[in-house]
């Protein structure tokens, strides 16, 4: 066990870069030390990109495969050009446009990247957070801040300071305590080497988005691949079970009221069998399913996961659902799933994962 040290930013005001709590966080981050932080995307889990112990402290507190390698943060161009061999047209662009924020760009990388941080690959993935903690506490140390999400490998990523402290308390050297993840998925990871910018991680800067700004984009046809087709994904991660809850997801997509019927008949089942069960579903459904239930509602737990109108809510409150669907005891998580485009790609991507390819279509 570590001792690790707090340092809540929950009520301070003013600029990030004057706080002492975040002074002491980055003289961490220069010691080679592990320091949990804020993102507008997922909570980070950072350390020295250029200080391959430090890395290795990352892979082990996370109990994550050195093989799936990290993106590093930065806090302005200038430690981009450090970082990289060159960038192309398409990268400036999508820069411009969407930097700081959820995107995170592949580059050929510069020796002085460790081959811990990239799993051996000649590339590196790189992103400019919009956080204004996790900007300070970069600008703070001067470092490129290598970080995964601040998750044991394999759960949900964290979108609160609490998810950080459940997971990490003990095995990192601090934890920056800060506001709910606004996005609440993790950024799009981009690669940017080729001619036409490729997705290899759907995220809230959506294929549309990119399209718009660098004239024409793809995604990754490992991620489009349905079950069963063996393409093995070009970003390492999206090979490993992830974003998964203890409990046993299922995702509905189709017809809305045959999903409810399922839902109906799901909630049958867990009180036959005295077991509870999660479902995650719209703002608009809910008045509905309770009026099917009429009243039979020991065995489950609602999560109402927004307007349908407003996926960006479902985002932003998925893996807090999950989360807390094991929390309740959970055995099954049903959720109601969406059409795969804007958000709602990245939404069915982080899905089709927590349910291990277990999708439905009513
Ligand atoms: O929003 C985010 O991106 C969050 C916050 C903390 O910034 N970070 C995050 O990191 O999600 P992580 O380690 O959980 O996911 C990094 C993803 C993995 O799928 C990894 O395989 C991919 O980026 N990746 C990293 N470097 C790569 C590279 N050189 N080539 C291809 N994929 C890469
Ligand atoms: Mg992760």
């Amino acid at each position: 066990m570590k001792e690790t040290i707090i340092f809540d930013v929950r009520k301070m005001t003013g600029d990030a870069v004057e706080w002492p709590e975040l002074k002491s966080a980055a003289t961490l981050l220069m010691a080679g030390g592990t320091v949990a932080f804020p993102t507008e995307t997922v909570y980070g889990l950072g350390a020295n990109a250029l200080d391959a112990m430090a890395i290795e402290s990352i892979y082990s507190a996370k109990g994550r495969p050195s093989d799936n390698p990290l993106i590093v943060h930065i806090s302005s161009r200038d430690m981009l050009t450090a970082l990289v061999s060159s960038i192309s047209e398409t990268a400036v662009r999508l820069m411009d446009a969407f930097w700081p924020g959820p995107m995170t760009l592949i580059f050929k990388k510069l020796p002085i990247v460790p081959d811990k941080v990239t799993g051996g690959l000649d590339t590196v993935a790189v992103r400019m957070p919009s956080h204004d903690v996790a900007r300070a506490l970069i600008d703070l140390s001067a470092l490129p801040i290598a970080a995964p999400s601040a998750n044991i490998s394999g759960r949900p990523s964290p979108t609160t300071a609490e998810h950080v402290i459940n997971d990490l308390m003990g095995r990192v050297d601090g934890i920056v305590l800060g506001d709910n993840a606004a996005v609440g998925l993790e950024s799009t990871v981009i690669d940017t080497t080729g001619d036409i910018p490729v997705i290899l991680r759907p995220g809230a800067i959506t294929e549309a988005m990119i399209a718009a700004v660098a004239g024409a984009c793809e995604t990754d046809a490992a991620l489009k691949a349905s079950k069963g087709e063996q393409v093995v994904p070009r970003a390492p991660g999206m090979k490993y079970r992830h974003y998964a809850p203890n409990a046993e997801v299922t995702v509905f997509t189709g017809d809305t009221i045959g999903i409810l019927k399922q839902f109906e008949n799901a909630v049958e089942e867990a009180s036959a069998g005295d077991y509870k069960i999660a479902i995650l579903l719209f703002s608009e459904d809910l008045a509905v399913l309770n009026r099917l239930l009429a009243g039979n509602t020991a065995h489950v737990v609602l999560f109402d996961q927004g307007s349908v109108k407003d996926p960006a809510v479902f985002a932003s409150r998925l893996f807090r659902d999950l989360r807390a669907s094991d929390d309740c005891g959970c055995k099954r998580v049903l959720v109601h799933g969406m059409a795969e485009d804007g958000i709602g790609s990245a939404i069915m991507n982080r899905l089709l994962k927590a349910s291990e390819g277990s999708v439905i279509r009513i």
